[in-house]
């Protein structure tokens, strides 16, 4: 089981999936044992894309490990904005850090990285194409919910299509037995062809859907995403769709006793701040579930698991 680099939930397999949440577990139930295992290595968190909890929660990680961190926190503030390559970025930051998180907008920055770098690079976010430790996340936070992931009914709902969280959790749901997916966007948000038939060769079956009071009373666990406005081309389509899901308590009244609400964060205006305090919001929860995954991920991209 040996990843170099991490940019995919979907070429992971589900032992090292399984064996990065007992070990985030283990981090869970006892941090302090885990505060000096990275003394002495460097994180570099490379950013040309906005982030608050994904770069936050890394640098959070590390320096809870007892390592050190250093980075840029945009675009404008490295050599970016005078031509410098990503390639060359990697190339200078294999001797500045250890291992690297990097968020950029360009599709193919994960095979720059595996051809440029020498050090583990971790995405943090890959334009609208996957967000695999936030998928991580994700899982970690259902597992943790429900024990096991296998025959829950999941439903993710809002912008399928720009929103990058969507394929890297539903490619890890992919490696688990008879879970039933609700896809819920309208039709023009729905999700791409390419991650269609990628989930379909994992056996993925899916129920494709408009309107969440038609099946709120099914599902175990609800997914919402933002309508990402910034990869919209046109404005006048964000406009048009801007504000199409936004739940409150009338709309959860008839889901299980047991069902879940979870978002990737930020929130525009799809969740009602009322549903905050019910037993059903998650979404908190999973950003604090992502610190302990992702000391668990540093720990084990270093080779000290
Ligand atoms: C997400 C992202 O950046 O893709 N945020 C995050 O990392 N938690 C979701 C979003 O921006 O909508």
């Amino acid at each position: 089981m040996i990843q170099k680099h991490l940019f995919s939930t979907r070429t992971i397999s589900k032992d090292f999936v399984e064996y990065i949440f007992s070990l985030t577990s283990s981090i869970e139930a006892n941090p302090a044992e885990y505060r000096d295992k990275c003394k002495g290595k460097i994180l570099a968190t490379l950013f040309f894309e906005p982030s608050t909890r994904t770069r936050l929660s890394f640098e959070s990680a590390m320096l809870r490990l007892g390592g050190q961190i250093l980075g840029f926190t945009s675009a404008k503030d490295s050599s970016a904005v005078k031509g410098e390559s990503i390639a060359d970025t990697l190339r200078m930051i294999n001797h500045y850090s250890d291992i690297a998180v990097i968020r950029h907008y360009i599709e193919g920055v994960g095979e720059i990285a595996k051809s440029f770098s020498s050090i583990p690079i971790i995405s943090g976010g890959t334009g609208s194409q996957e967000h695999p430790t936030q998928g991580l996340l994700d899982l970690y936070t259902i597992k943790k919910e429900f024990k096991n992931i296998d025959n829950l009914s999941i439903g993710v709902m809002g912008d399928l299509l720009y929103g990058r969280t969507i394929p890297s959790l539903l490619f890890g749901l992919a490696k688990y037995e008879n879970v039933k997916l609700y896809l819920i966007s309208p039709p023009a948000l729905r999700l791409r062809k390419n991650v269609i038939l990628r989930l379909e060769e994992q056996g993925m079956t899916f129920n494709t859907e408009e309107n969440l009071k038609d099946i709120i009373s099914e599902l175990d666990v609800l997914y919402m995403t933002r309508i990402q406005k910034e990869r919209f081309p046109d404005p006048v389509d964000y406009e048009r769709l801007k504000g199409v899901y936004q739940i409150s308590l009338s709309d959860i009244i008839n889901a299980k006793e047991h069902f879940i609400l979870m978002h990737p964060l930020p929130r525009v205006d799809e969740i009602d701040y009322s549903i905050d305090k019910t037993k059903h919001s998650r979404y908190f929860e999973q950003a604090l579930n992502g610190v302990w995954v992702r000391m668990a991920l540093i720990l084990y991209f270093l080779g000290l698991d």
